[in-house]
């Protein structure tokens, strides 16, 4: 879907999701999301807030699971991602704490991989993703799925890239600030989502954007492993799709 800037994409994206929203709450069910950070998806997060304060919509029956957090990171960090969804979605809505799940940045290394059995169980027990939303990173990652992961990779502990730690240098205050690790959601975990809605703005976006979409299938650009998925969406402005 391209089109023409990433205010009416997104508007695009926030009524997808608000629709399954409604949709699952006319059937007594749960609506489960998963959801993204970094600048890509806020506008999206805008007019779902937008929603909730006109009256059009309640996220009571709402899941959901973020893709990825920095590792070590506290919580309450200004870096943290679970700060950044606080602050722009889940402080704005009513949705109960118990239904947020962000990877924990705080736990110590031995608590992880128990922690990240949990967390792919418990996108099992509600049932799976209905909508994963995505950002791409430059280096091709979707979550923090760096080149070199796999398409069956679940929720795990991973090195970050030079490039992707180059461009969240300026967030950090610099590069040596930014954490070398992360926790994320695994390619297969990603793939496992009934609905993938990838988003993309920008020229910078458009050369990885033509290689995810056009380009031969590998490792090392995780985001091509979403042309396996049955149902998944590239929404893109025209600037981000200036290279298909
Ligand atoms: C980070 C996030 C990704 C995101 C990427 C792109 O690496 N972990 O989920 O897609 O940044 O960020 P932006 O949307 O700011 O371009």
């Amino acid at each position: 879907h391209i089109y023409q800037d990433s205010e009416s994409a997104s508007w695009y994206v926030a009524n997808e999701i608000a629709g399954l929203i409604k949709q699952k709450q006319e059937e007594g069910k749960k609506a489960v999301l998963g959801l993204a950070t970094g600048s890509t998806p806020t506008k999206v997060y805008d007019y779902l807030v937008q929603f909730y304060k006109e009256g059009r919509l309640s996220f009571k029956n709402v899941v959901t699971f973020n893709l990825d957090e920095y590792f070590p990171m506290d919580p309450t960090s200004i870096h943290s991602y679970r700060r950044f969804m606080n602050e722009h979605l889940f402080d704005h809505i009513d949705i109960e704490p118990y239904n947020v799940h962000i990877p924990d940045g705080s736990l110590s290394k031995e608590e992880i991989r128990k922690y990240c059995m949990d967390y792919e169980e418990k996108i099992q027990n509600v049932g799976g993703i209905d909508i994963q939303i995505l950002g791409i990173g430059r280096t091709g990652h979707i979550g923090f799925n760096e080149p070199g992961s796999s398409l069956n990779s679940k929720t795990r502990l991973v090195r970050l890239d030079r490039v992707t730690r180059l461009d969240a240098a300026s967030d950090f205050f610099g590069e040596e600030n930014v954490p070398k690790r992360a926790i994320t959601m695994g390619v297969g975990t990603i793939m496992g989502a009934k609905k993938i809605i990838l988003m993309a703005w920008g020229e910078g976006k458009s050369n990885i954007i033509h290689q995810a979409v056009e380009g031969k299938i590998k490792e090392s650009v995780p985001a091509t492993f979403l042309q396996h998925h049955e149902n998944c969406d590239f929404v893109l402005d025209s600037a981000a799709a200036s290279n298909l």
